[in-house]
């Protein structure tokens, strides 16, 4: 018991040497005294990088919504296990205890089950920020089904996309979904998906909005009236702890999105291990995460972590500036929230507002902010810092992706002394190594290098959904034995970690991973495209925004750039989502490529970012001439 909440910065360096010379015993301890298992492990783990193969807990046998909910029953029952927080501020808050969650937890397990669901049978769920997507994950959980959430600002080929590529047999979705002062269509998307996702037997529909839809026979069904005549109580499916849990999609460098999967045991213990640590959790905390559950942040750190730490946690389903910049205030003051986490870009576009929207709500509740999905600099961290953690909140950066299921690096609060900027130290049990381009581990300190973790953890992905290969190629190859993040990152003196950025060519806009390539193809697609290349350029809210090189086929063709700027981004909105619109379009008359047909995006780069610097070695490039005229028309 006695290392699963970290006190002091001695003990942490203790459980941390402890971790790294003896992870097996150390994960294996964590696992036994923290959690309900049906049937304990034979091995803690057994592990080949190369392969990119990894068994933890060996024929373990659990079931995760056993530790999120049953075993808090008899000592917890009647304590929040959510609160539900409505996007519209005239809407009463919601709270479900740990009884209510258990019965509507097996009343959607049951009636999934009832619906031909089985173990190991792929469910989508496409929903608004409502507690009907936690029940239908858990729910999903429970009977051994793997979830898909498939995050609600997603277009309709972006779900069809999804479900297709893990072939869901059911899809769970609402009429609509509220957000700010907008509604959005979400069963009128989720049928245009459908007409390209047979796979999908049933669509079960949420009623939200109350607002009108199609429902096809013998396919969709209203949720309520079923659930109403499900059984109250079930049977929770005995999982091996490497059973898969979920696939989530992350967007990579090239290609289609990359199924991300996690399985049961693994992700279990490292999210609640970090959960408790990193957010200082103590049984009468009021815990919220802003993050949209289908992200991973929302996954690991609104959902399972806080569950299975037995805590309270906020769902909410609107946005900082509705009904104005008061909001998360307002929320904080009203459930007297404790642990506040939230990303770099939320903060950034609540502090260029007036501050009287801050000032004048009681945040003392407060014991621990957070951050997270990006960098955050060093203006937005004092703002943060001093406006909402009143200097008295340590400030959490952490740092983390969808690949790795819970934070690697983080400070812990009360226990490590925190810096602006750094996400500090590894948590036990990870051991980062910065490498360079030559492959050489970088051993000093004050040096930057490509980020790579060294030894396997108990929620790292297991595969790449469909495409083993494929996991194996992205994280495991470069830099051989190891596991490649694709960040780079500083070590300062004292062993800190900042993380600096992608050093591939994935973006992060507004905390969300963006692959160039898959919104590139998108843009090909018009009729009047030839060619184009995106690169991100930093932004004042978003950290980094994306601008467009784009080449048309013929002059002449189009006449109206405005127009063909609206037309590009419609385009992309309908098959990728908003989130993914360019910022910035430049019609070019060639991009700047090598003679083997490589773009070479450092030039762009540095273009998109205004600078005047030196371009470098471009005599590589088959026309270097193209560079100066991109750098004369720069939008
Ligand atoms: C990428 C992963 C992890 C949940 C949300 C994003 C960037 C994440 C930090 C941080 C600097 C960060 C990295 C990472 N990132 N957290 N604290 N400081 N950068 O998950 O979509 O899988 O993106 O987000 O570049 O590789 P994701």
């Amino acid at each position: 018991m006695s290392n699963y909440s970290i006190k002091s910065l001695e003990q942490y360096f203790r459980v941390y040497r402890r971790s790294v010379e003896k992870p097996k015993k150390f994960w294996g301890e964590i696992a036994e005294n923290n959690f309900t298992w049906f049937q304990k492990w034979d091995k803690v783990i057994e592990f080949d990088m190369q392969k990119a193969s990894f068994t933890w807990f060996r024929n373990a046998k659990l079931n995760i919504t056993k530790n999120c909910i049953d075993r808090h029953l008899a000592s917890n029952g009647d304590k929040n296990a959510i609160i539900f927080e409505p996007n519209n501020p005239g809407e009463a808050p919601r709270y479900y205890t740990y009884n209510q969650l258990y019965v509507e937890v097996s009343k959607m397990a049951n009636l999934l089950r009832e619906q031909g669901i089985e173990k190991g049978d792929r469910v989508c769920i496409y929903l608004p920020m409502i507690p009907e997507l936690a029940f239908s994950m858990l729910a999903c959980a429970r009977i051994g089904a793997i979830h898909s959430v498939v995050f609600a600002g997603f277009s309709a080929n972006a779900l069809s996309t999804r479900i297709n590529d893990s072939t869901c047999k059911m899809l769970i979705t609402s009429d609509g979904g509220f957000r700010g002062s907008k509604t959005i269509d979400l069963k009128k998307i989720a049928d245009e998906a459908l007409d390209n996702s047979p796979t999908i037997k049933k669509v079960l529909v949420v009623n939200r909005t109350g607002q009108e839809v199609t429902m096809r026979e013998g396919r969709d069904y209203w949720l309520q009236p079923l659930l109403d005549n499900a059984s109250a109580t079930s049977q929770a499916e005995v999982m091996d702890a490497e059973d898969p849990l979920f696939i989530l999609y992350t967007s990579g460098s090239t290609g289609k999105p990359k199924g991300m999967l996690h399985t049961n045991a693994g992700y279990m213990v490292y999210t609640a291990y970090t959960f408790k640590n990193i957010f200082h959790y103590r049984s009468d905390d009021i815990y919220w995460c802003t993050a949209d559950i289908g992200w991973i942040t929302g996954h690991s750190y609104i959902l399972y972590g806080p569950l299975l730490n037995g805590s309270t946690t906020v769902i909410f389903e609107g946005t900082p500036s509705y009904p104005s910049y008061s909001r998360f205030w307002e929320v904080i003051q009203k459930h007297k929230v404790s642990q506040f986490y939230t990303s770099p870009t939320a903060i950034r576009s609540l502090a260029k507002e007036k501050i009287e929207y801050v000032q004048g709500f009681t945040l003392d509740s407060l014991k621990v902010i957070g951050s997270v999905g990006e960098p955050i600099n060093e203006e937005a961290w004092h703002w943060y810092n001093d406006h909402v953690g009143n200097k008295k909140c340590p400030l959490v950066d952490t740092w983390w992706q969808t690949e790795t299921g819970g934070i690697l690096i983080s400070a812990i609060p009360f226990v490590t002394p925190t810096k602006p900027t750094y996400a500090s130290l590894p948590f036990p049990g990870i051991k980062p190594v910065l490498m360079d381009d030559l492959r050489n581990e970088i051993k000093e300190n004050q040096k930057s290098g490509n980020l790579c973790i060294e030894y396997p953890w108990p929620a790292i992905a297991r595969t790449i959904w469909g495409d083993h290969q494929r996991y194996i190629d992205t994280y495991f190859t470069k830099f051989p034995g190891k596991y490649f993040t694709g960040d780079g990152a500083l070590r300062d003196e004292v062993g800190y970690y900042r993380i600096t950025g992608r050093v591939d060519d994935v973006i992060i806009v507004s905390g969300h991973n963006m692959g160039t390539a898959p919104i590139e193809d998108v843009i090909n697609e018009h009729q009047f495209v030839a060619e184009s290349a995106i690169v991100g350029y930093p932004h004042d809210i978003k950290g980094n925004a994306l601008y467009g090189f784009v080449v048309l086929k013929e002059t002449g063709l189009w006449r109206d750039r405005n127009n063909l700027i609206k037309e590009i981004n419609q385009l992309i909105t309908d098959q990728i989502g908003p989130i993914a619109k360019l910022d910035k379009i430049q019609f070019v008359t060639g991009l700047p490529k090598t003679r083997s047909g490589k773009i070479m995006r450092r030039i762009l780069r540095i273009i998109a970012e205004g600078e005047e610097s030196d371009f470098g070695d471009i005599t590589t490039l088959v026309d270097p001439e193209i560079v100066e005229e991109i750098r004369r028309e720069k939008v």
